[in-house]
């Protein structure tokens, strides 16, 4: 990881922020990016203050200009980018029924045409590399499992799934493609999502905890552990896997 150039999205809060700490504490030049500006610049000016290399750059990643400007941004600073963690998304509740046209422009446009730009505009820089790169996408066990009235935020994850196939194909030789499946992680989206439950969210973690079969909610580390090894030039025969983090929870009985 010494001096590699990697972007994160959503790296400014949870899994992203887990991330982009650990890429930078093993000597990555890392760039977080994200919607979250005062929390971005204070997550880079922590790095900093104890030697890493790590900034801050505001991108949206729906809206295709802003990627854009990321890479000319980071181009400006590095001059390459190494790997991309595509990890930014948003949570959302729903039944297909229930679904308004904002709903879905909303999901699938982070999730799914956000991670389409991110790897539309990294891919071409990396591939001009001597080394190449890795275009790593955070997934969801949501993109195997039909959970209710979930449809949008599933489908966004399935989607993703088949883009890391995809992309481990058609830039094969120099970039590959890989994705991470958390299941159940303690961040901001995971608390949000038990809002409006009838139980408080430590006794929704709590009962979680009781099925995982490691007895535990997955911590962003663990995410970010994973991540800097399929990002690591130790993974370089690993192309188009998606590796599920779940403490297990994909092989429990279903019943
Ligand atoms: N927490 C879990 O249990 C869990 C499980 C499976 C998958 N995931 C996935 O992990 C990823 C990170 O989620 P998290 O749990 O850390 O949530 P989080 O809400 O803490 O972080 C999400 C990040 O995405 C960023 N983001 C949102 N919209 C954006 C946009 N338009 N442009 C750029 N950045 C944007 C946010 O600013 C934030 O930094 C997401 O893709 C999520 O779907 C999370």
């Amino acid at each position: 990881m010494k001096d590699k150039v990697i972007i994160v999205t959503g790296g400014t809060s949870g899994i992203g922020a887990a991330c982009a700490r650990h890429f930078a504490g093993l000597g990555a030049r890392v760039v977080a990016a994200s919607i979250q500006r005062e929390e971005g610049e204070a997550l880079a000016a922590e790095l900093r203050e104890t030697g890493r290399d790590a900034r801050f750059v505001y991108c949206d990643v729906s809206d295709e200009a802003s990627v854009r400007d990321l890479v000319a941004t980071t181009l400006e600073t590095h001059d390459r980018i190494d790997a991309v963690h595509a990890n930014a998304g948003v949570w959302g509740k729903g039944k297909v029924t229930e679904f308004t046209e904002a709903d879905w422009d909303k999901l699938m446009g982070v999730n799914v045409k956000g991670t389409l730009w991110t790897a539309k505009h990294t891919i071409p820089v990396m591939e001009r590399n001597e080394s190449g790169g890795v275009f790593l996408i955070t997934t969801s066990v949501a993109s195997q499992i039909g959970f209710p009235a979930h449809a949008l935020y599933c489908a966004s994850k399935a989607a993703l799934e088949a883009l890391v196939r995809c992309l481990a194909n058609d830039h094969a030789g120099k970039v590959r493609a890989v994705g991470v499946s958390p299941g159940t992680i303690d961040t901001p989206m995971l608390a949000a999502s038990c809002e409006g439950w009838d139980a408080p969210v430590e006794e929704l973690y709590a009962a979680v905890e009781k099925k995982v079969p490691v007895r535990r909610l997955g911590q962003p580390e663990d995410i970010a552990k994973a991540a800097a090894f399929l990002l690591s030039d130790d993974a370089s025969y690993i192309n188009g896997t998606i590796l599920t983090l779940d403490g297990g929870t994909m092989v429990l009985p279903p019943w």
